[in-house]
């Protein structure tokens, strides 16, 4: 029952995203294309369908459009983040940047956040709110990023205020609208978007993390990129991203991004994210207790496991 309606649900998303990206302006049609064909995991939406129905919810048609919006407004900003973080490849494709130049990449962003408006026009105000609000913290997050990568002063509290806003906000936002959506009372909408929210600060951890151990093929993204150019998880460990022991090393090694990777795994900073990783999922599960039991709630926590274990 919970597979139908998720694959129903799932596969109605993917449809939006496709039929909702309609220009007649062929660079941005083809861009937008390009970036939402190639594929992605699909997480953000399946935390709001999800929730959707762990609050009740009966008719998952009726959270499609917004889990497709929020979708949209992640797409958007992987096509702004990689010109920001001078990436070329996204989800094992040229990233929009490296293949349409970083005017149409920038426009091609804007036209997929504007579309959001479109999509959730129906919804109502606190959807809307709820949405807005998410959109406003993701650019703050954004923002607090470069300017700590851009001083070299990426510490703990700075990078847990970056990953709380620049990546958490969506998941919980996803996961209250989901409730909304579903008619659900106040302490139902806060447990879900408690949940979310965790799921979220666990995501970008794990992501930051295989920043440093996973496989580029894997991944379909470059890895050491956010370590290089001091955004990643290491720079809270030890007040450096390798940077100093590269310089010190008596020899020249031959790439000095995978040497800062090699001194960082070795330092012990893969281990204390993991470890933190493993606390903020902690919150998700037990956010999950003031959740009804049902197929979505348990669906909801393999979810968290899913985020822990995964390689890309
Ligand atoms: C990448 O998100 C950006 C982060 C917040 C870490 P995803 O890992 O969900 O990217 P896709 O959608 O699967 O490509
Ligand atoms: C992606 O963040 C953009 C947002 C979370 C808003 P990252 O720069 O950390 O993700 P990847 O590694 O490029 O996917
Ligand atoms: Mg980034
Ligand atoms: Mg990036």
């Amino acid at each position: 029952m919970l597979d139908s309606q998720m694959k129903i649900g799932l596969d109605a998303v993917e449809e939006t995203l496709t039929t909702v990206i309609d220009s007649d302006v062929e660079t941005l049609f083809d861009a937008s294309r390009h970036i939402i064909s190639s594929g992605g995991k699909r997480v953000r939406p399946r935390v709001i369908l999800l929730a959707y129905l762990a609050a009740g919810g009966e008719m998952i048609t009726d959270a499609v459009d917004a889990a497709a919006a929020v979708e949209l407004v992640h797409t958007a900003t992987l096509v702004h983040d990689d010109i920001n973080d001078h990436s070329a490849l996204r989800r094992g494709q040229a990233s929009v940047h490296k293949q349409w130049g970083r005017t149409f990449a920038l426009l091609t962003g804007d036209y997929m956040f504007a579309k959001v408006y479109e999509m959730m026009s129906p919804y109502g105000v606190e959807c809307n709110k709820i949405m807005s609000s998410a959109a406003v913290t993701l650019v703050e997050g954004e923002t607090l990023q470069a300017a700590a990568a851009k001083k070299g002063e990426m510490d703990r509290e700075t990078y847990k205020q970056v990953i709380e806003r620049k990546t958490a906000s969506l998941f919980s936002a996803g996961a209250r609208m989901g409730a909304v959506i579903a008619g659900a009372d106040d302490e139902l909408k806060e447990a879900l978007t408690t949940y979310g929210h965790y799921l979220g600060v666990t995501f970008q951890i794990v992501d930051d993390i295989l920043d440093l151990i996973g496989d580029p093929e894997e991944m379909g993204k470059p890895a050491g990129l956010d370590m290089a150019q001091n955004r990643g998880v290491g720079m809270t460990v030890n007040g450096s991203n390798g940077h100093t022991a590269v310089l010190e090393a008596p020899a020249v090694a031959a790439d000095p991004i995978e040497a800062m990777m090699a001194k960082l795994r070795s330092s012990g900073a893969v281990d204390i994210a993991r470890a933190e990783a493993d606390r903020m999922a902690q919150r998700a599960y037990d956010a999950l207790e003031n959740v009804p039991p049902s197929p979505a709630r348990d669906e909801l926590s393999r979810l968290v496991d899913m985020v822990l274990d995964r390689k890309k």
